[in-house]
């Protein structure tokens, strides 16, 4: 490539994302599920594993909404179709049918999808994932970290539509030697993820909201995100605003003696993936976590972990752990206003998978199916 095709190149993603910037500045408020006469959730299962858990998750949100289901309030509908086998045939990170189906949903619960990358055999298509939160604009990736016992209760608000994600398929290489990708950050972008933040601190009586980025070196983006940051923190007097670099940050959460002070904290899109990674382990691994993708329009609520490929290969995917995926259906009934439905599905998360523990998985026919953990916790719910 030449520097006149390398131009040509910069000029479309500058124009792409002037689009995006102008479209976050002309967004709608947040839907308002109140209001509606029907609720569609969506699920989607996804590659692998996904399937038999999200079909888990579904049984028991359907036992919970029964009545809302029979009233005609609630209405689930399972979308198949975004597997890595069709996203290959079809060059796309997500199949144009599929998509239309997802926008037909109000709220969709998500299985995982396997991302195609380089060596694998897999044409190099989008992730799915990122399409679908680049797509339905689910620019707040919601990803809390609790270990009661230590005395940590975090949530990361992680910027989801932009950052190094945004360009992440955009790069070019000049020809032999030299290679380029890209970040970029909006103030409209920035803006609605901070005050995502200070907005659940408010209302949560959190007292410390935390921003993370490199801004002492990525100065242009990050240093932005934290101008804003400190900015947008001065219209919320009762709470603390402090910001850390993102290698610090990774350290000071091992540290036992401080990390329990932190409460939320706001990342630009690379750092909150690395570092919700590393809070999730604490917590058991990532396995353990689920993680909400809301946007003023949808919302999507996924398990962070894999697709588990093997699991499948080898005949164990009804072995496969679905707590995680389940985690994220009770934040989906929270994030839709079923918030006395979601507590009683954390609690019975809680008991079945931390203190009772009676029935578990160990991926292998040894353990319990996760059919059998979705009874054990709606036997749990039904106690209750
Ligand atoms: C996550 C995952 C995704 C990401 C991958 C699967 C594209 O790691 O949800 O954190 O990088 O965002
Ligand atoms: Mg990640």
């Amino acid at each position: 490539m030449n520097l006149e095709q390398a131009k040509i190149k910069f000029e479309e993603i500058v124009k792409s994302q002037l689009e995006r910037a102008e479209m976050i500045k002309n967004q709608g408020d947040f839907t308002d599920y109140n209001a509606l006469d029907k609720i569609v959730i969506g699920v989607v299962g996804g590659d692998g594993i996904g399937p038999s858990i999200t079909a888990q998750a579904q049984r028991i949100m359907e036992f919970l909404l029964k009545d809302k289901v029979e009233s005609g309030k609630v209405e689930f509908k399972v979308i198949d179709g975004l597997t890595i086998e069709r996203r290959a045939a079809e060059l796309a990170a997500i199949p144009k049918d599929v998509l239309e189906e997802l926008k037909g949903c109000h709220v969709i619960l998500k299985g995982p999808t396997t991302t195609p990358r380089a060596g694998d055999g897999y044409p190099n298509i989008e992730s799915a994932n990122v399409a679908m939160r680049k797509e339905l604009d689910l620019f707040a990736n919601v990803r809390p970290v609790s270990i009661p016992e230590e005395g940590i209760d975090w949530t990361f608000y992680r910027e989801n539509t932009e950052g190094a994600y945004a360009l992440g398929s955009k790069g070019f290489d000049l020809g032999e030697d030299v290679f380029f990708d890209f970040t970029v950050t909006t103030d409209g972008g920035t803006d609605r993820i901070i005050r995502a933040a200070f907005e659940f601190a408010k209302k949560r009586g959190k007292t410390r909201v935390t921003a993370v980025t490199k801004a002492n070196i990525i100065k242009t983006t990050d240093g932005r995100f934290l101008k804003q940051f400190y900015e947008i923190a001065k219209e919320y007097p009762g709470i603390e605003a402090d910001d850390w670099y993102v290698d610090i940050m990774t350290a000071k959460l091992i540290d036992t003696k401080r990390r329990q002070d932190f409460q939320v904290m706001v990342l630009p899109n690379l750092y909150g993936d690395i570092i919700t990674d590393e809070a999730a382990e604490f917590q058991g691994g990532v396995g353990t976590a689920g993680s909400a993708n809301i946007g003023k329009k949808y919302a999507m609520f996924e398990a962070i972990h894999g697709s588990a490929p093997r699991m499948v290969e080898e005949g164990r995917d009804i072995y496969a752990d679905p707590c995680s995926v389940i985690r994220a259906a009770s934040m989906l009934l929270a994030h839709i206003g079923f918030t006395q439905e979601a507590d009683k599905l954390d609690k019975a998360l809680d008991i079945c998978t931390r203190t009772e523990k009676k029935i578990y998985t160990t991926g292998r026919s040894d353990g319990a199916t996760s059919a059998q953990v979705a009874d054990y916790i709606m036997e749990t719910i039904q106690k209750m």
